[in-house]
């Protein structure tokens, strides 16, 4: 069975900029803090009545134009996401639905800001069975939808968007989804959490008011593991191919911090210019960010045949995971 391989990239952001300055007239926060603790100048914010599946479909759109695959063709939609457009049913089926995907089954994962790469994992094993030949990988999150404006220890970090990739079985021996590891220590739940508004603590006056319906966070405690963790599964993943840091041609990650992100590479040993950074345009958009990220090197034509990509994030949960990828 040949490898999956990404035949199509597309990503969508809303037109609305929120930047520093905006947040400082909601927040008691400043542009110089959020710069030099996050990396992050603004972030895009989706307009009233858009809603998660919107962004998801505009992103598969450009993704399958790329790709010249037709929604009838795909087999598979999986779409990262912790802010469907509803409870029930999922976004993916929504997206089916708008593309008009007839034949594709249809499922969400929710793995918070590792969702695209917990996606990519779980149709690269359909495409490894071969019970889906087509598929389309999305992430997507209308995070500004779960934010407390008035946290300045979350509001200043997240943006919205959406990243779609296409797989195709792949045509050369050698190219494609060499592997994806995925990671999760339920242990840490309560780091980076929605507390209330599910069937635990279903909405109450209360919850509203208290905002506790929206995010909370423990930054440092996410700080720490995000880099503790990415450094060891992108080490586990070069050893399980024999690879060297200098054979990684792009990095391809998570977005949430510009220190985490450099506290990373220099430990694994990639210099940080093999990394894609758009988190100074986007902030942190949670599950949309990797294939954000990958959709922009490939638009820029900065993919060459046979490339080698590190693909890494990590979520809440704690979730995290890695792919590797040989383009
Ligand atoms: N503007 C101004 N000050 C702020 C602020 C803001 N937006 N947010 C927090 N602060 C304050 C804190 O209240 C704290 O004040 P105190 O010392 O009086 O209590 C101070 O800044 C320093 O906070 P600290 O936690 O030490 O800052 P930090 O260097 O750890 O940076 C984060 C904070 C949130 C940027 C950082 O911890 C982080 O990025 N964590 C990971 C978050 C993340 O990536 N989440 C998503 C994962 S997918």
């Amino acid at each position: 069975m040949p490898l999956a391989q990404i035949i199509g990239t597309g990503s969508y952001a809303p037109a609305q900029v929120l930047t520093n300055r905006d947040l400082e007239k909601i927040v008691d926060t400043s542009d110089a803090w959020i710069t030099e603790r996050t990396g992050i100048r603004e972030r895009r914010k989706a307009a009233p009545g858009e809603a998660t599946s919107d962004m998801a479909v505009a992103a598969a759109r450009k993704a399958l134009e790329m790709a010249g695959t037709r929604p009838e063709e795909l087999d598979l939609i999986v779409v990262g996401t912790i802010t469907p457009d509803m409870p029930m049913p999922s976004c993916a089926v929504l997206v089916q639905a708008k593309l008009g995907a007839k034949k594709a089954f249809a499922f969400d994962v929710a793995a918070a800001c590792a969702g695209s790469v917990y996606a990519l994992s779980v149709a690269d094993q359909f495409m490894r069975t071969g019970q889906a030949k087509r598929a389309l990988v999305i992430g997507a999150d209308l995070f500004t939808s779960v934010l407390n404006w008035k946290d300045r220890n979350t509001c200043v970090l997240f943006g919205d968007g959406a990243g779609a990739m296409v797989l195709a079985p792949a045509e050369e021996e050698g190219r494609g989804i060499l592997s994806t590891r995925l990671r999760t220590d339920g242990t840490l739940a309560d780091i980076l959490t929605i507390p209330a508004g599910g069937s635990k603590e279903p909405l109450t006056e209360e919850i509203l008011r208290e905002q506790r319906h929206k995010v909370s966070m423990n930054g440092r405690e996410v700080f720490k593991t995000a880099v503790r963790e990415l450094t060891a599964i992108t080490h586990e993943a070069l050893q399980a191919h024999g690879l060297k840091p200098n054979q990684v041609d792009h990095v391809i990650a998570h977005q949430a911090n510009l220190r985490i992100l450099e506290a990373v590479l220099q430990r694994v040993e990639i210099p940080i210019e093999k990394c894609w950074i758009n988190l100074d345009k986007y902030g942190n958009t949670s599950a949309a960010s990797v294939p954000i990220a990958l959709d922009e090197v490939n638009r820029a034509g900065k993919l060459k045949r046979g490339d080698l990509i590190a693909m890494m994030a990590v979520g809440a949960g704690m979730t995290w995971g890695s792919a590797v990828v040989r383009w």
